[in-house]
């Protein structure tokens, strides 16, 4: 018997502006990538012009059977200069929301999704007590313009993201980067990227704050507030919309023994952050991987593990036993804004696509208002500090003529969502 998923579930992928749109020039990604002897293993450049080939993109998901598409809104191309608007850029993102009705695809907008404008680095970034604010009157910009045509929005993706980014980093300096692997990399990179900034910027090194990278406990509540007034803001200008957050989880275990510090992860990572949310109308769950804590703290993956290009362990089960915990803890609709694995094996992406699903449907079977599934990603994409070469897309694309060539994953899925069910 096939899995039948309840009437209306939402099926759809996501995307960032930054890794898909190309040419972000006033981001503080888009600086930093474009410094002498960068920190990046490429520059985004034109990324997969989707900027300019959001309506195809669009026409391709409906046409294989999607009905929703997580995006974000660009900061730094709304709001260039401080207080400065760009119309042309409201009339873009107009466009995509119109082109995502037109084709009955449902938008969830992100209205932060790492990339912040330049100007925003300059007053103090992710640490300054004026960004809440600057933040949420971006929100209230963008909502009096577009809020009709956004029915879901998320203010900020991943906003615990530094948490797993300085335990990446110490994971490393007390094993070496051998056994990380790539994320390591990321992260090694990430160390001269305030050094980096900081020339660019014209201020010192340690008071460069992007968002990607290691947070003081204010930084942290300062991301919380961001998204506490931005709710506000979104809400005055855009009644009807949904709001949450997403947030970046790993399936905590615990090896006997272990269970202290898993439950310490899960509060470090999770729980301190639920007043927060408590107000929102939705929660947006992030899951990749799963992370193993024994007696003397996180346990490596084992060698003979499968890993994903990302060095992570290619984990789809973890995405049930996260969606279980986070409905112990939140008592709100949830929806996957995040899930998905970097493999150039695409039948690994249909193996963890069933797999995840699978975790799903259990968990509304058992009355979990898990909502709908937006897969990462909708196309291979700028993987931030690691370039393009980790493929993470139901969709490739050729960036040399830029065509969107959809991989057998894309077809799979496609059916899945067109059908409503997940077959035995
Ligand atoms: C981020 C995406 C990223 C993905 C895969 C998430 O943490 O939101 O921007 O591409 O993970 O690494």
């Amino acid at each position: 018997m096939p899995s039948q998923f309840p009437k209306g579930f939402m099926w759809g992928a996501s995307t960032a502006a930054h890794q898909v749109e190309g040419n972000n020039v006033h981001s503080d990604f888009w600086l930093m990538e474009n410094l002498e002897g960068s920190a990046f293993r490429e520059r985004s450049g034109d990324a997969v012009d989707h900027f300019r080939r959001y309506r195809e993109d669009i026409a391709l998901m409906a046409q294989l059977g999607l009905n929703s598409y997580r995006f974000s809104i660009e900061w730094a191309r709304l709001e260039p200069e401080e207080g400065v608007y760009d119309d042309a850029a409201i009339e873009h993102y107009r466009n995509v929301l119109k082109a995502c009705h037109e084709n009955k695809i449902t938008p969830i907008v992100t209205l932060h999704h790492f990339t912040s404008p330049v100007w925003l680095i300059r007053l103090g970034g992710w640490e300054s007590a004026g960004t809440p604010a600057r933040f949420a009157r971006y929100c209230a910009k963008v909502m009096s313009e577009l809020g009709e045509l956004i029915p879901y929005a998320c203010t900020i993706n991943e906003a615990n993201i530094s948490i797993g980014i300085a335990k990446i980093i110490k994971q490393h300096q007390s094993q070496g980067a051998a056994q990380v692997g790539i994320n390591t990399d990321m992260l090694a990179r990430m160390e001269t990227y305030n050094r980096e900034l900081s020339t660019a910027f014209g201020v010192p090194p340690q008071e460069v704050h992007s968002f990607l990278g290691p947070r003081s406990e204010k930084g942290l509540e300062i991301i919380f507030r961001a998204h506490v007034e931005a709710r506000t803001a979104i809400r005055n200008a855009a009644p009807n919309t949904k709001i949450g957050i997403t947030m970046s989880l790993y399936d905590i275990q615990s090896l006997p023994g272990g269970e202290e510090n898993a439950a310490e992860a899960l509060n470090e990572e999770f729980l301190q952050f639920k007043s927060y949310m408590e107000d929102d109308d939705f929660f947006g769950l992030q899951n990749y991987t799963r992370t193993v804590y024994g007696p003397d703290g996180f346990v490596p993956i084992p060698e003979e593990a499968e890993k994903t290009q990302m060095g992570n362990e290619f984990y789809p089960q973890g995405l049930e036993a996260v969606i279980r915990c986070v409905s112990k803890h939140l008592d709100k609709p949830i929806f996957i804004t995040e899930n998905g694995v970097a493999t150039d094996d695409d039948e690994r992406r249909v193996a963890y696509i069933d797999c995840a699903l699978r975790g799903i449907h259990a968990c509304i079977t058992d009355g979990i208002p898990v909502k709908g599934y937006m897969h990462w990603s909708l196309l291979d994409n700028f993987e931030w500090q690691l370039g393009f070469s980790k493929r993470f897309g139901l969709i490739a694309v050729d960036r040399t003529t830029q065509e969107r060539l959809p991989k057998p994953s894309a077809s799979h899925y496609g059916k899945i969502a067109a059908t409503n069910a997940l077959a035995e």
